[in-house]
């Protein structure tokens, strides 16, 4: 078991699948900060496609958090079999397994479930209307995870930057690094979110102390300026 910055116990509490990626860096980095026992699988160790590995991953832990995924949207066009094997087929496979071992998952999710038309940010439970493959993909797992787990939350999020790994702000500091005149598509509003991994381990925690929730579906998105209704402000104000 790759050891991610944080605290590998004697029992494992907290098992992080896809911990390569952005996003599964920052809740790893978040568990380590609140010493939170656990283990942070990549691929590598953890294919979520791969049912008998999942098994051996998650065995004995009391949350998972599935970061792994098929991130490519654009190229999610011309790949949409291995987009769905992954976003689709591997939520269901990580949910089933955690159904059958009795363990809660926080399951990843995004905006691109929603098609953006509405001037007012989306709610938890407006209807998801997808308008891509990797939004396609994305809610077919949303949806596998609902109806396999009933201990779960699909947290919805999108923007996510961090000094890690691929997103729009660095790629902005890069580019005014260089100085060269910036082309930016202008047909989108989002507010880029940072830091992720403090509302995933405080969701997470919410999600493994209950037997059930209101609301299993969250956003963690910036205020003010999202598609997406946060969550996050509101669960500051004490409103979950
Ligand atoms: N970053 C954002 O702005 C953003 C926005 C909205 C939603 N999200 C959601 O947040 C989650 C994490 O995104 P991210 O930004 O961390 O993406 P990312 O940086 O692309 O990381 C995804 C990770 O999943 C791994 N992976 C792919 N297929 C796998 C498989 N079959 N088994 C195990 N691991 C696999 C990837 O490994 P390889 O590198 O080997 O492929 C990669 O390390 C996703 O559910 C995504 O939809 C992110």
């Amino acid at each position: 078991m790759r050891q991610a910055g944080f605290i590998i116990g004697s029992k494992t509490k907290l098992v992080i699948l896809g911990a390569q990626g952005q996003v599964g860096r920052a809740v790893a980095a978040q568990a380590g900060r609140r010493r939170i026992a656990g283990g942070a699988l990549g691929r590598a160790e953890c294919d979520i496609t791969d049912r008998a590995a999942v098994a051996r991953a998650v065995a004995g832990s009391g949350l998972v958090v599935n970061c792994a995924a098929y991130t490519s949207v654009d190229q999610a066009e011309a790949e949409v079999e291995t987009a769905y094997r992954i976003n689709a087929v591997g939520a269901e496979t990580v949910a089933t397994v955690c159904a059958e071992a009795g363990i809660p998952l926080l399951h990843l999710s995004t905006d691109y479930v929603f098609d953006g038309a509405s001037p007012l940010p989306a709610r938890e439970d407006d209807p998801a209307r997808p308008v891509n493959a990797h939004g396609r993909s994305k809610l077919a797992g949303e949806i596998a995870v609902r109806e396999r787990l009933q201990s779960h939350i699909v947290l919805r999020t999108s923007w996510v930057f961090s000094a890690d790994g691929q997103n729009f702000v660095k790629t902005m500091l890069r580019l005014a690094h260089a100085r060269a005149p910036l082309q930016v598509v202008d047909d989108q509003i989002g507010g880029p979110v940072s830091p992720i991994g403090a509302p995933i381990i405080s969701a997470g925690r919410r999600r493994s102390a209950a037997t059930s929730l209101p609301m299993p579906c969250l956003q963690a998105v910036t205020p003010r300026c999202s598609r997406l209704r946060p969550w996050i402000i509101r669960h500051r104000r004490g409103v979950h």
